[in-house]
């Protein structure tokens, strides 16, 4: 049998990793500021996160939601804990798209409406109605394609106002990254997010806070979205929750009511999978993660904005776009194949940096001088 060939791949093969290293079969060493698209948040091959997996799998990895996991109640505490949140209510499932497809349908069991206002670039999942909600008709498949989702222009307060008052009060939710991703780094304004908070609550439509990119400390905050001061009725989470293990979630505001057999799943909440995403959690807190990604993210941003030939930095910690002009456009490419440094990209020109939150400033330092010797 063949792979079913759907991504372009770099001919290297990755057999090792530790913090915010990777080393290939030959014994390249690399330095990860990609984190596997933005999923590595402790680091490679943490200690406490082998042996929290380690110790839980010799116990027992799974078992259904027929049962009580007190370590699904444990992991809801320290989450409540971390991000502030902590009289949300807590759903676990398996991926960022998976998290987003309950939001949307969660939204829209409560209120009892269809529509949803999702913005320009947007990227939500490639499931049915996450797929829908993502601003790239080339992966929206025919069947997929809904009137539901109405497109409007990311950060454009006048036409968010103009929608609410054409058809305010068919909306059921309104999703948006925090500072969208595939997009291109693209930070939403701070009254951007206010005005959708507002008008949420004027039409009881549910504001959807897409954080499985940046979300879980990498902006700095626990959730982008606490920079406008404003609280999301649900935050979808995937990616840095379990470094690596699949798991997703969202967080759910008391407003919004549970009954049985509303929402379900085989594998989300399992024992391994919530061992995976406490040992993260418990990491984040002693370790300070939230706080380094702060500090080592201005400290890029800064840097970087004093280096005359990139066009644009955008970002907030370490969730960073640094975009190029195009005669600069092998810079990635260089980076890798001559510096051993990963990045991510969006299109056209932008190398996107999604390190591990305890990215150190040596490590920073590295990237900064190898950066500048690609491009000049
Ligand atoms: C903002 C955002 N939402 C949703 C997703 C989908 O997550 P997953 O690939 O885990 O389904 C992604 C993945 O890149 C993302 O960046």
């Amino acid at each position: 049998m063949k792979l079913f060939d759907v991504y372009p791949i770099n001919d290297i093969e990755i057999v090792k990793g530790q913090g915010s290293l990777v080393w290939d079969n030959n014994g390249q060493e690399y330095l990860d500021l990609y984190g596997g698209h933005a999923v590595i948040s402790i680091g490679h091959t943490h200690p406490h996160y082998v042996s929290r997996i380690t110790e839980q799998l010799n116990k027992i990895g799974f078992y259904s939601n027929s049962i009580r996991i007190p370590l699904q109640e444990q992991l809801a505490e320290k989450l409540g804990k971390v991000s502030g949140k902590e009289d949300y209510q807590l759903f676990l499932c398996n991926s960022g798209a998976e998290a987003n497809e309950n939001a949307f349908k969660l939204a829209s069991f409560a209120n009892e409406r269809k529509k949803i206002i999702a913005f320009s670039k947007a990227f939500h999942g490639r499931t049915s109605l996450a797929v829908s909600a993502t601003d790239n008709p080339k992966i929206i498949a025919p069947v997929n394609e809904t009137d539901n989702v109405v497109f409007l222009p990311h950060n454009d307060i006048e036409a968010l106002n103009k929608a609410f008052a054409d058809f305010g009060n068919e909306i059921s939710s309104v999703v948006i990254e925090g500072i969208q991703g595939v997009g291109g780094i693209r930070v939403a304004d701070v009254e951007f997010l206010k005005t959708i908070r507002s008008l949420c609550d004027e039409y009881g439509a549910y504001y959807i806070a897409d954080s499985i990119q940046c979300g879980y400390g990498r902006s700095g905050k626990f959730f982008s979205h606490d920079y406008a001061g404003v609280d999301a009725d649900i935050y979808t989470m995937a990616k840095g929750m379990g470094n690596g293990f699949p798991i997703g979630g969202i967080i759910i505001s008391p407003k919004l009511k549970p009954w049985h057999g509303m929402l379900g799943t085989t594998f989300g909440g399992n024992h391994l999978a919530c061992a995976a995403a406490l040992a993260v959690l418990e990491v984040f807190e002693k370790n300070q993660l939230i706080k380094n990604a702060e500090e080592v993210g201005n400290y890029l941003i800064t840097e970087l904005r004093k280096i005359d030939k990139i066009k644009e930095v955008r970002g907030l910690g370490l969730m960073i776009g640094v975009e190029l002009p195009e005669e600069l456009s092998e810079a990635r490419k260089k980076l890798l194949f001559e510096e051993h440094i990963f990045t991510g990209e969006a299109k056209p020109n932008v190398i996107r940096l999604l390190p591990a939150l305890n990215l150190t400033k040596e490590h920073a330092d590295r990237f900064l001088t190898a950066l500048k010797k690609v491009i000049e």
